[in-house]
């Protein structure tokens, strides 16, 4: 047990609006172990990056309020600290990478700055040159007075990368970090992750929408839907043998699986909205084994080989019986 770093229990965050409540996060349990790899994967819509966003405390609020549940990181619930000590414990700790950077750049600072900004070492304009040149940026002087809309996409992201990198935290929270790029820069960025990892034993929970990339760069996985974790196991035994039909849906419609599959599928449907998910497991009006119980009970998460859990009815011997009867 000592070697877990970060252990999210029952985790459950809402928004409050107008039309009622969206249970974006609905009692949600994973865990990463020290340099482990973990993915967390899933539609759009599906509540990955306010799990991750409840882990950093920066849910919107309001109208986003985490309910219940603990985040453990080492020996600390993190629910129990106050803004100011997560202050110290964002950067230092966890760090996050966005899909987006310029959401978390300041457009109007130079990018040397920015990372000088949030170093606690003494010796920052060497450390700011050295941060940038580990992340493969070729002219780390030039890029560090530049603004960051003066970079490419690829080199922006590098530049987040430094930043969360700066203060060497044990655990980098990458939310769909190359998704807003295109293809031979995606693979850069991800190889930079991986030799961070490599280099450097930090544990990474990388958040996609794209099984491809899951099983390129992580050792476990949790199958996200609609607010819940339907199935969690090591990459090799999701990929071998997905048990739940959703995972089994997004590994037939992974487009960078499928190149070595017969033919492509999507899941039909789309992600219900979560002010109203459906009753029972709420993956019923889209799943093609749906039986009678789907509709009425939710299925619990249960361990069906060592290691490997998954929520669904036909995988609990109640619900086999029950749709027979
Ligand atoms: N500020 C907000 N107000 C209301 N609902 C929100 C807000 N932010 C996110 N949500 C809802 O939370 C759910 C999960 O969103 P999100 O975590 O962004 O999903 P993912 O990252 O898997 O695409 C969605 O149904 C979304 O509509
Ligand atoms: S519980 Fe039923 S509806 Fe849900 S995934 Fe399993 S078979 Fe499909
Ligand atoms: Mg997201």
């Amino acid at each position: 047990m000592e070697n877990i770093l970060l252990d999210v229990r029952g985790l459950k965050t809402y928004f409050h609006i107008s039309l009622g409540v969206v249970r974006a996060v609905d009692g949600v349990n994973l865990c990463v172990s020290k340099g482990e790899a973990v993915g967390l994967v899933g539609e759009s819509g599906c509540g990955k990056t306010m799990t991750a966003h409840s882990i950093m405390k920066l849910v919107p609020s309001p109208p986003g309020f985490i309910e219940e549940g603990e985040i453990w990181f080492r020996n600390t619930d993190l629910l129990r600290l106050g803004e100011q000590e997560m202050r110290k414990f964002r950067g230092r700790e966890v760090s996050m990478v966005f899909q987006d950077p310029m959401t978390y750049l300041n457009p109007v600072m130079k990018v040397g700055k920015q990372i000088a900004e949030v170093l606690v070492s003494p010796t920052r304009d060497r450390t700011v040159i050295k941060l940038l040149e580990s992340v493969g940026i070729p002219d780390p002087l030039k890029v560090a007075d530049q603004y960051p809309h003066e970079l490419s996409g690829g080199m922006r992201q590098r530049v987040l990368i430094a930043i969360a990198m700066a203060n060497d935290p044990p655990l980098l929270i990458a939310d769909e970090p190359t998704t807003a790029l295109d293809v031979t820069i995606q693979a850069q960025i991800l190889d930079l992750i991986k030799t961070i990892k490599t280099e450097k034993g930090t544990s990474l929970l990388l958040i996609t929408h794209d099984l491809g990339i899951v099983a390129e760069m992580c050792d476990r996985v949790y199958v996200m839907y609609a607010g819940k974790i339907v199935e969690s196991g090591d990459v090799f035994s999701i990929f071998e043998e997905p048990l739940h039909p959703y995972a089994q849906g997004l590994l037939r419609s992974s487009l960078s699986i499928a190149e070595f599959r017969e033919n492509l599928e999507t899941i039909e449907g789309t992600v219900p909205n979560l002010l109203d998910p459906p009753s029972g497991c709420r993956f019923h009006p889209r799943c093609p084994m749906a039986m009678s119980v789907c509709k009425e009970k939710e299925p619990s998460l249960i361990q069906e080989k060592p290691g490997h859990e998954v929520s669904c009815w036909l995988y609990e011997k109640d619900g086999r019986d029950r749709n027979h009867s």
